[in-house]
């Protein structure tokens, strides 16, 4: 497996561009396969996550291809989704990746029928999908889970309209609001989803849907009405700019003391990341599609709370950490989304941070210096708080397990060293 070599110490500064959102493209492809015709996705990135949807699109039929467009280097993404072969997502890809499950509501919405290995354990939680079969069952699918699978079924082969609260013990959920939002389009009649997740990454996909023919009301807010068609069309659509990679790249400011720019961004998605940093005391320059964050001098302790939309994204809370280890004072870190994401808490003591756990509140007291260590994480965003970490470390940081990395952050390492950073990718080599 590959490793990622930090170098730390170095102020990070200059302009990177943001790239396709990860967690939008991924309902956005399950989506196509709504439509009796082939759509195109602009602005996909390529990670390792997107690979793994393709190859779920094709083994249930549908044909992928990256198509080039003049003048941008990711081409577009396209997905054809006329030849049906399959209804059923097989484990072996679901296993790869948990949003496999937002085939469910296209195929159940479109055949009436489903079948999706249900995902299995995950290193930041249990994560039910219990919300998403309540959402099906709600629009009258018949929902029974055999051999490790979700069997859905909708009487007469078609869903029908209806009135679903999608909200669980955590709040709303990004992924059974899109599942329910997938299914209830070609339903017959009206639906109401009620409590639904209003994050940036619904509101592409209500965008792509409707212009596809669906009749969504209500996005940004968390009660959708669709009324439900008798069938879609493909559709184009460029995908929104990765807020969490953008909050990732503002924080190696923070934490390296630094000044960066990310542009082709959306400043209104990171509102909350942003008031938070300014909280801490960096700087913070919000342009029309920009935002600059300056390390301006001793930065400030904080109390953040994890929270849905627009609240402070629980996929931003271990790259603040890393921050937040080398700022003078105590902060705390309260996880109400994913009460048990903190794995990322003893590989940063390992590099000399000082945090104490208790229940989902993680309290850090500032150190004077970490130092560069060998450490690995099990999650995306944990994996991308080491490098943070390593990136203002004392010495030499060696990210192990860089495959977590690779599913979410699109050359992360190219984007860092063209800020400055000294960090390289060491390949992988089998020895005998
Ligand atoms: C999405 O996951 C993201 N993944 C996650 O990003 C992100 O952390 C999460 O939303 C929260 O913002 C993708 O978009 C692919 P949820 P999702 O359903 O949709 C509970 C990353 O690092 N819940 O909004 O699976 C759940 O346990 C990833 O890029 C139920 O109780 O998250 C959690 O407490 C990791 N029952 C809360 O709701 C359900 O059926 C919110 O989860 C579903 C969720």
């Amino acid at each position: 497996m590959d490793s990622i070599l930090i170098e730390g110490g170095r102020r990070l500064s200059g302009e990177v561009e943001a790239s396709g959102a990860k967690n939008a493209s991924l309902p956005l492809m399950a989506a196509a396969l709504l439509a009796e015709s082939p759509s195109r996705l602009q602005g996909i990135p390529r990670l390792q996550d997107i690979v793994t949807m393709s190859a779920m699109l094709e083994r249930l039929g549908a044909r992928v291809a990256r198509a080039e467009r003049r003048g941008d280097p990711h081409g577009d993404l396209a997905i054809d989704p006329t030849d049906f072969a399959d209804l059923e997502a097989p484990y072996d890809l679901v296993r790869k990746m948990r949003a496999s499950i937002y085939v469910l509501g296209p195929l159940l919405g479109r055949f009436g029928h489903a079948r999706v290995s249900l995902p299995g354990g995950c290193a930041i939680g249990t994560r039910p999908i219990d919300l998403h079969l309540r959402g099906m069952e709600a629009l009258g699918a018949t929902v029974a889970i055999d051999h490790g699978y979700v069997d859905a079924r909708a009487p007469q082969g078609r869903l029908r309209g209806a009135d679903c609260i999608i909200e669980g013990p955590n709040g709303s959920s990004v992924g059974a609001t899109c599942n329910v939002l997938m299914a209830a389009v070609l339903a017959k009649g009206r639906s109401v989803l009620r409590g639904a997740a209003r994050e940036p990454e619904v509101g592409d996909l209500i965008g792509f849907l409707n212009a596809m023919g669906a009749r969504i009301k209500g996005a940004g807010t968390s009660v959708l009405e669709v009324d439900g068609v008798e069938g879609l069309r493909g559709a184009e659509r460029r995908v929104i700019p990765d807020r969490i990679e953008a909050g990732t790249l503002l924080v190696a400011a923070a934490i390296t003391g630094g000044d960066v720019a990310v542009r082709g961004c959306i400043p209104e998605h990171l509102a909350e990341v942003l008031v938070k940093l300014e909280e801490m005391g960096v700087e913070i320059e919000r342009g029309e599609d920009r935002v600059r964050a300056r390390y301006v001098g001793r930065l400030r302790p904080l109390a953040v709370r994890t929270m849905p939309y627009p609240g402070f994204p629980t996929d931003m809370q271990a790259q603040l950490m890393a921050a937040l280890c080398l700022t003078p004072g105590e902060s705390t870190i309260t996880e109400t989304i994913y009460p048990d994401r903190f794995i990322h808490v003893a590989e940063l003591h390992r590099m000399g941070a000082d945090i104490t756990l208790a229940h989902a509140t993680a309290v850090v007291r500032g150190v004077e210096k970490l130092s560069g260590a060998s450490v690995m994480a099990s999650d995306l965003r944990a994996s991308a708080a080491l490098v943070l970490a390593g990136l203002a470390a004392e010495g030499e940081t060696e990210c192990l397990r860089v495959y977590h990395l690779d599913r979410g952050y699109e050359q992360l390492e190219r984007k860092l060293s063209q800020l400055g950073a000294v960090i390289e990718r060491v390949r992988y080599r089998r020895t005998r």
